[in-house]
């Protein structure tokens, strides 16, 4: 393994010049955090997700073979700084894989509140690495795919995928990719969405993943129970077990939380606000009502109910999130092409 370039170079002619992609953000109920190799993006952890119905990204790239270097225009604004970098990074690797040397203009609208915990990133690199792809002459295989968006992002690996979607670790580039996930069509799930601060993180997902990892002694006996939280997570969606489905991500969930808050120094996402939301949802399961929380790399709480529940927990998440939105997700459609008139 690992001889193989990252995607297959097709002949030039088949790269379109200009492509447009959408893909949807996912949210973790098995968490990926830590890297077992930074550089390729390989993560400690085996992952799980539902990817989202709401805050879609879409991205244009069009190849620009007399500019000298690659524009960004982020939501209509001229990108510079470590975003644009990141971007031109990324398509350094597609350009490598495609033997191309033409720089691109990348036009991207994300309707997701960037930086707030809520995976920009990963719809961001899924949508494109569709698009850049396409642009390129590069694999539209959707494992492909899934690995070359792990390289922008690992959270993007699994965005390429509708409703559920493991990231196998794997052990090198061409093992450590996502794939769709078996689910009962019974489950019916909404993620009920507060989003108690829309700011940017102080710490980013990717320096505090390193240094919990570094100096967390919480660190690996999580990343053990989170294997075994994987094998009976994936038997409760088979299942169309919600309650179980909810009680795993919680735990998985709070259980990443305190292998950062044991970091030295500690990595603290979660707020009073966060935690105002928190106990709204055990108000809610001692009425009765099935609801379970998720957390990521930021202060916003995630609640997983039922579809049918959905407004009553919206409601009572609502009042307990001091004036933030609230948004209802379900489960949304993996990561695709557009036609030019689409957009
Ligand atoms: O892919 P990144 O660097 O945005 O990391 C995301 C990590 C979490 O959102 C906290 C968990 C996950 O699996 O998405």
């Amino acid at each position: 393994m690992g001889a193989e370039p990252l995607t297959t170079t097709l002949p030039r002619e088949r790269a379109t010049g200009t492509a447009t992609a959408v893909a949807h953000p996912n949210i973790a109920l098995i968490k990926y955090w830590g890297k077992s190799d930074e550089t390729l993006f390989l993560p400690r952890t085996d992952s799980l997700s539902m990817t989202l119905d709401i805050f879609p990204t879409t991205t244009r790239v069009r190849l620009a073979p007399a500019a000298g270097e690659d524009t960004v225009v982020f939501n209509g604004e001229h990108a510079t700084g470590e975003p644009a970098h990141r971007i031109t990074a990324f398509l350094d690797l597609v350009r490598e894989r495609a033997g191309s040397t033409d720089r691109a203009v990348v036009d991207t609208v994300n309707t997701v509140p960037t930086g707030a915990g809520l995976a920009s990133s990963a719809s961001g690199f899924a949508a494109l690495a569709v698009a850049a792809s396409a642009a390129y002459g590069l694999d539209g295989d959707p494992r492909a795919l899934s690995r070359l968006a792990r390289r922008g992002s690992g959270s993007a690996s699994r965005s390429l995928f509708a409703d559920f979607a493991v990231w196998h670790a794997g052990t090198d580039d061409l093992s450590s990719y996502a794939e769709p996930v078996e689910a009962s069509a019974d489950l019916d799930p909404a993620l009920v969405v507060a989003v108690v601060n829309a700011g940017p993180k102080e710490v980013s997902s990717r320096t505090a993943m390193r240094r919990t990892m570094d100096t967390s002694p919480l660190y690996e006996p999580w990343a053990l129970s989170s294997a075994a939280d994987l094998s009976d997570m994936r038997a409760a969606l088979v299942r169309g077990d919600l309650a179980a489905v909810g009680e795993i991500a919680e735990r998985n969930a709070l259980g990443m939380h305190a292998t950062m808050l044991a970091a030295r120094p500690a990595v603290r996402y979660l707020s009073p606000a966060s935690l105002t939301v928190l106990d709204s949802v055990l108000e809610l399961r001692r009425a009765g009502v099935l609801a379970h929380v998720t957390m990521d790399a930021g202060p916003n709480v995630k609640v997983l109910c039922r579809r049918a529940d959905a407004d009553r927990v919206a409601a009572t998440v609502r009042a307990a999130a001091q004036g933030g939105a609230v948004h209802i997700a379900g489960p949304g459609p993996g990561a695709r092409l557009l036609i030019e008139d689409e957009r």
